[in-house]
Formats: C-alpha cells, sequence, structure tokens
C-alpha cells in the first residue's frame, strides 16, 4: 500500500482512508482516494466534524431505490443501506406520506406526559410479532440507546427481585452494541475500545464469539464447537461468582465486527441454558441482524431461543428516522409490574411520533410487500452467487451469512488463514474503490474480524425489496472492486 495516502486511526464505525489531492501515481490505495476525492465534489472547508476531518465523503444529493446520486454524479448502488439499514431502499412513498401525516397530527410529545396512536401501535405490532413473548416495548432513537437500556432494565429486575449483588455481564469478544459507554463498555472489539478503556465499565468480562472460521477444530460438529463455547462461558460465570451475574450479552447474529457470522447450531440455547442455570438474564442484540435482516423478522426465530431483552434498531425505520427499541420479555415485565412499577429511566425523544409512524409504515411495506419471502427466496441465490463469483479468489477466506447480511473475509494467505495487517486499511480502500464511477457499488468495511485488530470483511446488506438482477449486479459489482484492489 502506498506510504503517502494518510489513513485515520480506527473511529467508532470504520477506518476510511483520507482523500487529499493526490500526485499521479499506480496504485489501488491511490486510485480509491483520488476517486473518492473526485465523488466527493467539492473542496469548501466543512464544519461537520466527518469521519475523517481531514478528508470529507462524498456528496449525496438525490436517492431512489438502491441508488445513491453524488453531487458530481456518479451512481452508486447502495448494497449496504448505509450501516445495514435502508431496507426499503431510498425514498419510498408510504413511509414518506406517514411521515407527513403524523408532522400533520402531532410532531412531539413528552412521552411520561403524553402517550401517541403511532407509538401504541408500533409497540404493539412489535410485542405481537415475537408472539406475545415480549410484551413490552420502550422506544428510543438509536441502537446504542436501546443498549443502555437493556443494561440498566437488567440491573433494576435484579434489585427489584432482591438481587442486588448482580452487577456484572459477560459479553463476546470482537462484538459490537453501541458507542455510548455503557454500550462501548460491553462491546468486545480491542481498537474501538482502545482509547477509552480507562472510561469503560469494569464489571464486564468475555468470552470467545462464535467464529467458525477461525474458531471451529478439525473435524468438529458444530453441537461440540457450541458445546466448547458453552463450557468457557460456564467457566467464566464461575469465575467472576454466578450469583454476581445480571446478563449474557450477545448479537444472534455477529454484526460487523466479526462480519456477519450466523449462530452455530444449538449455539444460542447452550447459551441461555447456561443463563437459566444461575437465574442471569439473555440480552440478544439484534439491532443489525433484527427486524428482517436475516430472513425472520425476529433473528432468535431461526434458533428458537427466547431472550429475556432484545434490542433492535436499523431494520425498524429503515433509515427514514433514527429510531431503536427494547423488547422486554413478560417475566421481566411483571418483576417490575409487581414491584417499583415504573423503569427508572427515560429519554426526551422516547416513543417520538415520527420515527413511530416512519416505522410503522416501514413494517407495513414489509409485511404489505412480503419483504421476508423476497428475501428467504433471493439469499441462496445472493449465497451460490457470490461463492461462484468470489469463492476461489485467493484472497477470500470465507464467506458466511444468513438472509441478506453477508460477509466476505478477507486473508493475506488462504491455507494459513493469515489476515491483512490493520495498517494496510484494506477493506477500507476496497470500500472508496467501489465508490469510483466505475464501479459505483456502496460496500461496508469493517476490520480487526480475526482478533480485534487485524482482520478484514466486507459486508453486504442489500434492501429487502431487491430483484434478482439487482442480486446479479450486487455480486458482479462486489466481485470486480475485490478483483480492481487484489488482482483476479
Ligand atoms: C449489533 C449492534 N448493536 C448496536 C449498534 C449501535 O447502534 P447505533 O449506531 O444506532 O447506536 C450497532 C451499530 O452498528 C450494531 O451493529
Amino acid at each position: 500500500m502506498p506510504g503517502d495516502i494518510e489513513t485515520m486511526t480506527t473511529n467508532g464505525h470504520h477506518d476510511m482512508p483520507t482523500t487529499k489531492p493526490l500526485p499521479p501515481q499506480t496504485g489501488t490505495t491511490a486510485q480509491a482516494a483520488a476517486a473518492a476525492h473526485q465523488t466527493n465534489g467539492t473542496t469548501k472547508p466543512t464544519s461537520v466534524l466527518h469521519a475523517n476531518l481531514n478528508s470529507p465523503p462524498p456528496k449525496i444529493v438525490s436517492a431512489q431505490g438502491n441508488y445513491l446520486t453524488t453531487s458530481t454524479g456518479t451512481q452508486i448502488f447502495d448494497a449496504t443501506g448505509g450501516a445495514a439499514v435502508s431496507c426499503l431502499g431510498h425514498n419510498h412513498p408510504h413511509v414518506k406520506k406517514a411521515i407527513i401525516d403524523q408532522l400533520d397530527t402531532v410532531e412531539y410529545t413528552y412521552s411520561p406526559f403524553f402517550t401517541t396512536d403511532t407509538s401504541e401501535k408500533l409497540a404493539e405490532r412489535l410485542t405481537k410479532s415475537t408472539d406475545g413473548q415480549m410484551s413490552k416495548a420502550f422506544i428510543v432513537s438509536s441502537g446504542s440507546e436501546a443498549i443502555e437500556a437493556a443494561l440498566k432494565l437488567a440491573r433494576q429486575y435484579f434489585v427489584e427481585k432482591g438481587e442486588p449483588q448482580r452487577t456484572r455481564f459477560i459479553a463476546r469478544e470482537q462484538s459490537y452494541h453501541g458507542n455510548t459507554l455503557g454500550a462501548l463498555g460491553v462491546g468486545g472489539h480491542k481498537a474501538r475500545r482502545k482509547i477509552y478503556e480507562p472510561l469503560l465499565n469494569e464489571n464486564v468480562s468475555f468470552v470467545s464469539p462464535p467464529y467458525p472460521y477461525r474458531g471451529m477444530r478439525d473435524g468438529e460438529s458444530e453441537e461440540a464447537y457450541a458445546q466448547r463455547l458453552g463450557e468457557e462461558l460456564e467457566a467464566e460465570f464461575q469465575r467472576v461468582g454466578p450469583g454476581n451475574v445480571c446478563a449474557f450479552v450477545a448479537e444472534t447474529m455477529s454484526g460487523l465486527t466479526l462480519g456477519a457470522v450466523p449462530p452455530p447450531k444449538t449455539y444460542l440455547s447452550t447459551m441461555k441454558s447456561i443463563c437459566t442455570k444461575h437465574g442471569a438474564l439473555l440480552i440478544l442484540d439484534e439491532v443489525m441482524s433484527g427486524m428482517g435482516r436475516t430472513g425472520t423478522l425476529h433473528a432468535w426465530t431461526q434458533d428458537s431461543v427466547v431472550p429475556h431483552l432484545q434490542t433492535v434498531a436499523k431494520g425498524l425505520g429503515a433509515g427514514y428516522q433514527p429510531i431503536g427499541a427494547l423488547l422486554v420479555h413478560r417475566d421481566v415485565v411483571d418483576v417490575l409490574s409487581k414491584g417499583t412499577g415504573s423503569f427508572v429511566h427515560s429519554q426526551t425523544y422516547q416513543g417520538h411520533p415520527v420515527a413511530c409512524a416512519a416505522a410503522c409504515a416501514v413494517q407495513e411495506v414489509v409485511e404489505r410487500e412480503g419483504l421476508m419471502e423476497n428475501v428467504r427466496a433471493l439469499a441462496p441465490v445472493l449465497e451460490k452467487l457470490l461463492r461462484e463469483r468470489l469463492g476461489g479468489h485467493k484472497n477470500v477466506g470465507n464467506i458466511r451469512g444468513r438472509g441478506f447480511m453477508w460477509g466476505i473475509e478477507l486473508v493475506a494467505d488462504k491455507p494459513t488463514k493469515t489476515p491483512f495487517p490493520a495498517s494496510k486499511k484494506l477493506a477500507a480502500t476496497i470500500h472508496a474503490t467501489g465508490l469510483r464511477p466505475e464501479y459505483g457499488i456502496s460496500l461496508l468495511p469493517g476490520g480487526g474480524v480475526a482478533d480485534g485488530i487485524d482482520g478484514d470483511v466486507i459486508m453486504l446488506a442489500p434492501a429487502y425489496n431487491i430483484t434478482r438482477e439487482d442480486v446479479e449486479v450486487i455480486v458482479e459489482r462486489t466481485a470486480r472492486v475485490v478483483e480492481g484492489v487484489l488482482g483476479g
């Protein structure tokens, strides 16, 4: 990688290469940076604290369906809906109308004072979608806020049950639950935690994530692997004192920090049974994997493991409004309603009526247009084409995923699975290259998948309403970008 491209240190989400004007030269990073600079279409100073302070990203001036248009006229296929958010694509008329209608009714109410039809409707839709297992929804404005609420509710639940000694959380390495301090504290991604470590909670410990590509032994079955991970969790409960643990926190399907890894068979049930044995709660983070991303509205239904607390966000509002939610199992609700009767936590924009209206409309579209069926029908096509087109590439170590959430892990050496060093910023370079007009695709880059520092992954998370032709476009463009950066 040419050394004259400055690259950022790890930021909150992705390592992005800077896009300073470059002297003419060859090399993939140089081309990528130059292209991103071109698509930016502005050299004006900016007051925005961008992810990269010295180089703003391309500016989007319009969006329709799967396509984003930059200020320089480049059409980009949005194969990731930003950070796995825009699950209906862009500019959906039904959602836009619902937002306007809500603005005409009431734009904001403070939820402890007043409720609204839209927040009631959304909470009812969410709880019904779990078959009533989760009996209440606490609606917030982001995934991180949903996690903060989950951690606090877990703690309050035990205080009300008369077990105030339970203060500990067990989470997983290479996990991500958000960037607010509480959420970052249960996140196991070393690079994202690094500089904030002195500010993070000390009541959290970490166990290995399920990661078959690197963690499963030769000849080991998924069930045996899950059992081994269960033994590790059991040992951690014993180490910190089983009666001191509030909850085990896990993404039902790992997001960007591990790169779209589905849980191995029996993994979730094994983990839940250990939590149950010790009277601790299971918190499943479905901020990325939930609300349809894996082909069912809730990812846990595919493994028949019901959490005590569940977070959702991205696909809930599809990016039309910032919204997330904490879903609470009826057993947890019971303890609170028979106890103090109130959750000691609230936020100004909780249950925001316009956000709820948008989310209701998004969920209506998902249901009315049969989008879960579409995801389930096209997921095998996406998988097959990805494997055919990219599986044989010398640097594609592993392709995994479920539904419309796929990760392509890139390695320097396939037989030894040696990752590229983080300093190469390979995934970020692939992302920047994809934005060039001749490629025209937005891919989601992740770093640190191998060990929290090294290891690159490219994630795909297209809209639920794409067609088979769109799948072909995504695979072909993704493959061309990978080949463009790493060679054929
Ligand atoms: C699994 C998971 N949890 C939590 C979050 C945090 O959500 P937000 O960025 O909306 O705060 C994310 C965001 O990427 C996520 O993927």
